[in-house]
């Protein structure tokens, strides 16, 4: 883990891409940890009372970018916080930058073939409404990868239960604020 001495994450932020189960694995981490969960794509639903499809084909992506970006510098003020974000959030730096000022940042790696078993027969993705998904899984994750292996820990998801990955991230966790 790459943790400078100077960094004191009182969060606890999931990166990585869809289907790599964020949601539910951020659930459990916030329920062992006595922490508040907060999920950034059903944040920004209640705040512009709309679904990511609406924002994504009635004002298109970037502006949905903006508002992942609005939300990400919010976020500074919260406190004993596991925040699960949308896949694309931590590809564009100043969110990672911004998240690892406060959040131990723990990305859920999976190889595109398991990420396209876990979504294939989900609807609610805009960027996988593609004529060739698995080939957008792949393109996308290729680009991403770089922005995801900045995160502190990795931990990969391919490999590993539901039940595994909450204690691999509680454990990280917990060794981080212990080594304080
Ligand atoms: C996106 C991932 C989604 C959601 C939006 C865009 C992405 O979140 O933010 O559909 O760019 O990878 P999940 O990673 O929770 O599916």
């Amino acid at each position: 883990m790459d943790m400078s001495n100077t960094r004191h994450p009182v969060n606890l932020a999931l990166i990585g891409f869809m289907g790599t189960g964020k949601t539910s694995v951020g659930r459990l981490v916030a329920e062992q940890l006595h922490f508040q969960y907060l999920d950034t794509d059903e944040t920004i639903q209640l705040l512009t009372n709309r679904s990511i499809a609406d924002i994504f084909s009635k004002d298109g992506e970037p502006a949905f970018r903006a508002l992942e970006k609005n939300l990400v510098e919010e976020l500074a003020a919260q406190t004993k916080t596991v925040i699960s974000t949308g896949g694309g959030l931590p590809a564009h730096s100043a969110n990672l930058e911004s998240l690892k000022a406060h959040a131990l940042v723990v990305c859920l790696w999976a190889s595109p073939e398991k990420i396209w078993e876990r979504v294939k027969n989900q609807t609610h993705r805009p960027l996988l409404h593609d004529a060739d998904p698995q080939k957008k899984i792949r393109e996308l994750l290729a680009a991403r990868e770089p922005f995801y292996r900045q995160a502190d820990v990795l931990v990969n998801t391919d490999i590993r239960s539901v039940r595994e990955v909450v204690q691999q991230v509680v454990h990280q966790f917990r060794l981080e604020s212990s080594s304080r």
